[in-house]
């Protein structure tokens, strides 16, 4: 029986948090990774809405107002109010606060277009771009108040190629998220993934 709370633990229901185009939640979406209840907005006209609401899933819109430490407590509230025990950002723009670690620790999930810890921040593909790398990537990673620092659970590598501008390198990256974040984030939910002294141990 020692055993039998982690083997079988039931799959965690979540919230996905964006902003804009939302192909990572439609992967998501076409994956059928279960339990997610709501996607929440901080734009009222992300195009990921509509993709949510095509698939039948509940939306919310949580405008960014005041300072992070509010912002941050109402879309802690709107996600507690569905039930929710992890947030998965795809392509949310917004920097959560302490709140919102607290509330979730090591269960918020983020996917950004580099292999941290190079380039992080907003721009990671011109920056990559701009340093001449050949070799870029996705990584998915834990929400910590640091950004773009918590720890890495998944990286894939995306090659640079010659002639590449941001848009053909930012489409390459794009393709390798899609295929990696359902499976991490199902992984995830399982409870295949902890994290043990500040690094991430895959069960
Ligand atoms: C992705 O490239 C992701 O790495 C970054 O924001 C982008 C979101 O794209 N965090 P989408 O909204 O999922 O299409």
């Amino acid at each position: 029986m020692a055993g039998y709370g982690s083997r079988y633990r039931l799959a965690i229901d979540f919230a996905v948090l964006v902003s804009g185009s939302g192909t990572n939640l439609q992967a998501l979406i076409d994956a059928r990774v279960r339990g997610l209840k709501v996607v929440i907005s901080d734009v009222a006209e992300a195009v990921a809405l509509d993709r949510a609401r095509s698939a039948g899933i509940t939306t919310e819109v949580v405008p960014f107002r005041g300072d992070r430490r509010s912002f941050t407590e109402r879309i802690v509230a709107v996600a507690s109010d569905y039930g929710v025990e992890a947030l998965v950002l795809a392509g949310f723009m917004r920097i959560l606060g302490p709140g919102a670690i607290d509330r979730f620790p090591h269960r918020i999930l983020n996917i950004h277009p580099s292999l941290l810890p190079s380039f992080p921040g907003v721009d990671a593909i011109a920056q990559a771009l701009d340093y001449g790398v050949t070799v870029t990537g996705a990584t998915v990673h834990f929400v910590t108040e640091r950004v773009d620092a918590g720890p890495i659970i998944y990286q894939k590598a995306v090659p640079v190629l010659p002639g590449d501008d941001v848009a053909s390198l930012h489409a390459r990256i794009q393709k390798v998220e899609h295929e990696i974040y359902p499976r991490v984030v199902a992984s995830f939910l399982r409870g295949e993934i902890q994290v043990e002294n500040g690094k991430v141990v895959w069960t």
